[in-house]
């Protein structure tokens, strides 16, 4: 499997192969993650870091990700203070800024943008997100969370029982991880959203094809038996006005009571973050927070094997991160 020089711009990308040899890299950066050792391998590389849209973990991650295989990161951030806001082209920023850099990850809030972008850049792209689209490496890392986790229970994806909650029509997360899972065998999903606010038909129907029991609900509390809940925030910058995205906040919220009534007591609870904490919405509250099946901070941690794993396959160095490997000379408290 050789994913040198590769795009990453969308999950169909990946067969089921593919996805146990990422984890593999994946499990293997853990060390570096956790500071017990350094390695040096993309010394002297440079990640061109492209966020045209608010960002804290994912660019954080892939900056992160970056140094920890001993690379530099240039970052810009923002669609005004780019010159994307004096009308460049994405074209013509892929060219210039591919010249700067040995690999790209990049957010935009258009749907295709991010393909758009690689068709002219001369170095590797990594999606980061564009916009309803796909957002492949968080499809990834919350996959890997799903298999670490369930593995603690002895279970496996083969066979599970998700229940996906929330905003699945904008949410670009939910559509990465569906197309997934439609790699694995007899996953159940339970699609639980408003009805305005559905997974698309076409996502649905690639479950289907994969042979997945499929149930469709607007009620949240009768769907939460599954091993895994993956809540989500209502994705308000894809509404038309704010007043629109108003009708469906706070609709389904997950808390320590509702937790307790309905789902299983090793539920796996899962979001790919920020999950949205004012009170009129707060899909996932505060009180879960010492709940140990509490997933959503180790799923945000894996982010950043991901991501490595991701930098060491397309930059070609995925064998080589022992080789140059070093001491870390100062008192980590990781
Ligand atoms: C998600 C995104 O940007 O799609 N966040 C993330 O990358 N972890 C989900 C969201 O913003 O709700």
């Amino acid at each position: 499997m050789d994913f040198t020089g590769q795009h990453i711009l969308s999950v169909n990308q990946f067969e089921r192969d593919s996805l146990d040899y990422i984890f593999d890299i994946a499990a293997k950066m853990e060390p570096y993650a956790k500071r017990q050792k350094r390695t040096k391998v993309l010394d002297g590389a440079i990640l061109g870091n492209l966020f045209f849209e608010p960002s804290t973990r994912t660019r954080v991650s892939f900056g992160c990700a970056f140094n920890l295989l001993g690379g530099s990161v240039r970052e810009t951030t923002g669609m005004q203070t780019s010159a994307l806001a004096k009308g460049e082209s994405l074209y013509d920023t892929a060219r210039v800024v591919s010249s700067y850099s040995d690999v790209i990850a990049m957010r935009h809030p258009d749907a295709g943008s991010v393909a758009e972008f690689a068709e002219g850049s001369r170095v590797p792209v990594i999606n980061g997100g564009d916009g309803a689209n796909e957002h492949p490496t968080q499809a990834l890392l919350d996959l890997f969370t799903i298999q670490s986790e369930l593995r603690a229970f002895d279970e496996k994806i083969d066979g599970m029982h998700i229940a996906m909650v929330g905003d699945l029509k904008n949410g670009r997360t939910v559509h990465s991880l569906s197309k997934l899972l439609a790699l694995y065998k007899n996953v159940k999903l339970s699609l639980i959203s408003p009805t305005e606010l559905a997974m698309p038909d076409y996502v649905v129907d690639t479950l289907s094809n994969a042979g997945h029991e499929i149930i469709i609900s607007d009620k949240m509390e009768s769907n939460l038996g599954a091993d895994i809940v993956y809540q989500t925030r209502i994705q308000e910058e894809r509404f038309a006005s704010q007043d629109e995205a108003n009708k469906y906040r706070g609709q389904f919220r997950l808390n320590n009571e509702i937790y307790t009534k309905y789902c299983k007591s090793n539920t796996v609870i899962m979001h790919p973050l920020p999950r949205d904490s004012r009170s009129d919405a707060n899909e996932l509250d505060n009180d879960l927070n010492q709940n140990p099946n509490l997933a959503i901070f180790r799923q945000a941690d894996n982010g950043v094997l991901i991501r490595m794993a991701l930098f060491a396959m397309t930059l070609g160095v995925a064998d080589k991160v022992d080789q140059y490997q070093c001491d870390v000379p100062w008192v980590t408290s990781k």
